[in-house]
């Protein structure tokens, strides 16, 4: 009989989980059970120290009162409302908020539900914006290598990280990359590194192949996370602000990491002084309780749409879960608890406690770069020959064993922590990795 095959309720198989080895995973489970301030508790009963936000997102630390609290309200008073046609005063309430928080000039928000979502909705509404002003040849979306612009086929296509697109057949047309900002002189460096200004430049060696009038938009990360914390060499992101400017070309810049206080600012647009055309975000937004993303919009780009008669739709998008009232009351609550306790600039205060503590693993075995800025910081281990990526998740391994969380890419180990982190966690942290690098093989 069917039911009799069913799996226990225990049973590991029937979740097939996300960018996890799965096997090695249900081999030797790594669960967590619950979760305060900097802590996670695992199945095993052991307090394992946060060192990645959980996935770069909750930048509060866990279980925050007032959070807790504003969602459980606002599942009593409004479980749901209708996204489309009809409103909900927290929405509102929200994205006013955010508009506040944003760089000046970026005055609408729309929402979405993931950082996937808001990359592929930015290019959208990127694409739509060009057509709304008569301007419809502009197609073309130009992203990055080792970009991560999360996993729909709009992010995956203008993403420059090989295996997120090499099983998924030939995604968008129109594609065209810039090239990365990592450059092996800039090793060692702490904070923002000295050269590579000069790769915004090849924005118009795009340009000149295409030609401006073809070309929608740019996206890249202020600072690349996910591909393994790639920082932008000085004055380069105001290069690509100038050359997009000059040829009429949208500048987004993807903030779902960088967003809410990571780098020591609201977001790093603040922090570099560049201002793009739009934001996306997502994780810190909602401090990771409830899923939510939005996209930060310019004045400029929303009333071009705000054209034609009006009981016509605008933008033919959006999400059944938009500005969903409980991810709404999450977000209010997480902006509070943000200002109270001073967490949107905090990581400017620590960073140079953070950036020392980190580049002391300078000359541990098998580290070849450290980069740092804001809280975050990233240590690069020399790959094993014919292995990569091994090296750096037996760290991993290791390390939430000796009772850290970090996280790795290739053979980058990333850190992130919350930013209510203290020195002396910071110290834990890092002395903890510090360990477990001396003993890896
Ligand atoms: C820069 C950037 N964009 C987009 C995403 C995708 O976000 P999500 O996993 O919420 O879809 C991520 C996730 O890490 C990210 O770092």
């Amino acid at each position: 009989m069917a039911l009799d095959r069913k799996p226990a309720p225990n049973d590991l198989g029937a979740f097939w989980m996300p960018f996890t080895s799965n096997r090695q995973f249900k081999s030797a489970p790594r669960m967590l059970v619950s979760a305060k301030d900097m802590h996670y508790t695992s199945a095993d009963g052991r307090q394992i120290l946060d060192g990645t936000a959980g996935l770069w997102c909750c930048n509060a630390g866990h279980g925050r009162p007032k959070i807790t609290a504003a969602v459980q309200d606002q599942v009593e008073t409004l479980d749901y409302a209708p996204a489309f046609q009809m409103g909900h005063p927290l929405a509102f309430e929200l994205a006013n908020r955010l508009v506040n928080l944003a760089p000046d000039g970026i005055d609408h928000v729309f929402y979405c539900n993931s950082g996937s979502e808001a990359v592929d909705t930015a290019l959208k509404i990127a694409l739509a914006y060009h057509r709304a002003r008569g301007d419809a040849a502009r197609t073309r979306l130009i992203g990055r290598e080792r970009g991560y612009h999360g996993v729909g086929f709009g992010g995956i296509s203008v993403g420059g990280i090989v295996n997120n697109r090499r099983f998924f057949g030939s995604l968008l047309a129109g594609v065209d990359h810039l090239p990365h900002t990592h450059l092996a002189e800039n090793a060692y460096t702490k904070g923002q590194p000295d050269h590579g200004a000069h790769l915004a430049d090849e924005l118009e060696r795009i340009v000149a192949l295409h030609g401006a009038e073809t070309i929608a938009a740019v996206i890249v990360e202020p600072m690349a996370g996910s591909t393994g914390v790639l920082m932008p060499p000085k004055g380069y992101l105001k290069r690509l602000r100038e050359i997009t400017k000059k040829h009429g070309i949208l500048l987004i810049f993807d903030e779902v990491i960088t967003g809410f206080g990571r780098l020591g600012s609201p977001f790093a647009a603040q922090h570099f002084d560049v201002t793009p055309d739009m934001i996306t975000c997502a994780k810190g937004l909602t401090n990771g309780v409830i899923p939510m993303g939005a996209v930060l919009v310019s004045a400029e780009i929303h009333d071009a749409f705000m054209t034609g008669p009006e009981h016509v739709i605008e933008l033919f998008h959006g999400y059944t879960y938009s500005g969903n009232p409980v991810a709404c009351a999450a977000g209010i609550a997480t902006l509070d608890t943000y200002a109270e306790d001073g967490l949107l600039t905090r990581a400017a205060d620590l960073d140079s406690y953070w950036q020392e503590a980190l580049h002391g693993l300078r000359g541990l075995p098998h580290v070849i770069d450290i980069r740092n800025m804001g809280l975050i910081g990233a240590v690069e281990l020399q790959g094993i020959e014919g292995e990569p990526g091994k090296r750096a998740f037996d760290v991993f391994v290791r390390a939430y064993e000796a009772g850290i969380l970090i996280r790795v890419t290739g053979d980058i180990i990333a850190m992130s922590p919350p930013l209510i982190i203290s020195r002396e966690q910071i110290d834990e942290l890092i002395g903890t990795l510090a360990e477990v690098l001396k003993a890896t093989a």
